[in-house]
């Protein structure tokens, strides 16, 4: 039987890690209609072929849920994955402004995709754009009473700081049980000890760009030594282990305690990230790989890839936030 790997939230539900098809970045379009087919093909692929919960992490300002909602229709149709078998993350676009509140996005979103509840829905940045009537404790106001309605399973948030995070308790007295951010070994330090923070206050650290350091030794972008030599280790563990580094680094922040939302245009990168984190116990790096792999990181110059959306995180960079090892 399929070992599902999951995390435990605060209010006690399990949410099922890693998540394998996100469907911005690589997916993001600028408006709804410009289709991709490619997307529908792929998510309908996940529903047939993976085994175990299809983990989705999704958003307004993605354009995407005419693809979302076609992949949705096809594998209830044909019946690969029952309802309980999908974890869907939504997020409502704060920032950007494209809808005029929570309530109305999530009433209209689940209309458009026929279903009944999101499994996960975060506010996708703490800005919040004047086209939006409330401010951001009004937004998780609003979260909380769509939580409380049942029209969505747990709510987060995403790209916070922790004062942004005591902000929202402080005023609304309702803690976020994720907060999804960008993270990876090459950004230990963002933030003021936003991984402790939210380690210790009990929320779950979604990381998107979790596999950054590599895409940035492919794409040519980082041709720094501290690069090659984080990459030359994920190898050599590549080797070891017999499988990709894509998988050493995904394994590597499932033992950081933090959950991966990756994506790919490639189905056996998807399927290598489904099968080997959930279902094989072997893989199970030492706590002398994991140090290393956090040494090498701690090494290497801050690289956020997604500059422009999070610079709010660059007032808090300083040596002395660095994780300690
Ligand atoms: N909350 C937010 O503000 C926010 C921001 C950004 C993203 N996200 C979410 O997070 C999801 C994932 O983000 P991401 O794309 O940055 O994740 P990522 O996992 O860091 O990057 C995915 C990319 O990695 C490439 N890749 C996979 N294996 C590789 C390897 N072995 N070597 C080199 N490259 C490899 C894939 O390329 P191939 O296609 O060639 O496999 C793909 O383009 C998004 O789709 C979105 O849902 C959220």
């Amino acid at each position: 039987m399929f070992k599902q790997h999951f995390f435990t939230l605060s209010n006690g539900n399990k949410i099922p890690a890693p998540s394998t098809i996100g469907t911005g970045s690589i997916y993001y379009k600028k408006n709804e209609k410009d289709y991709n087919p490619h997307l529908t093909e792929y998510l309908i692929k996940c529903f047939k072929d993976l085994k175990g919960i299809v983990h989705i992490d999704s958003a307004a300002c993605y354009n995407t849920y005419p693809e979302v909602a076609d992949a949705l229709k096809e594998n209830f149709e044909k019946g690969y994955k029952t309802r309980d078998e999908i974890w869907y993350t939504d997020k409502f676009d704060s920032k950007g402004g494209k809808d005029s509140d929570p309530i109305t996005h999530v009433n209209e979103t689940l209309k458009k995709l026929n279903l009944e509840y999101f499994d996960l829905y975060l506010i996708h940045h703490p800005s919040v754009s004047e086209k939006i009537d409330k401010d951001i404790v009004g937004v998780w106001k609003d979260f909380i009473t769509l939580f409380e309605q049942g029209k969505v399973k747990n709510i987060g948030v995403s790209n916070f700081s922790a004062k942004d995070i005591d902000n929202l308790v402080e005023k609304a007295g309702f803690k976020p049980v994720v907060n999804q951010i960008e993270w990876n070994p090459f950004l230990f330090n963002q933030s003021p000890e936003i991984y402790s923070y939210c380690q210790k206050n009990d929320i779950v650290i979604e990381a998107y760009g979790p596999l950054s350091p590599l895409v940035s030794q492919l794409n040519g972008s980082d041709t720094s030594k501290e690069g090659k030599d984080f990459k030359n280790y994920l190898d050599e563990l590549a080797s070891k282990y017999k499988v990709s580094n894509s998988v050493i680094l995904l394994a590597y922040t499932i033992d950081m305690n933090v959950l991966p939302v990756t994506t790919s245009t490639k189905f056996y990168r998807i399927e290598d990230a489904h099968n080997f984190i959930n279902d094989h116990p072997e893989l199970k790096l030492t706590k002398e790989e994991i140090n290393k792999i956090t040494a090498l990181g701690l090494n290497h110059p801050t690289a956020r890839r997604y500059r422009g959306w999070t610079d709010h995180y660059n007032e808090f960079e300083s040596e002395s936030q660095k994780l300690k090892i």
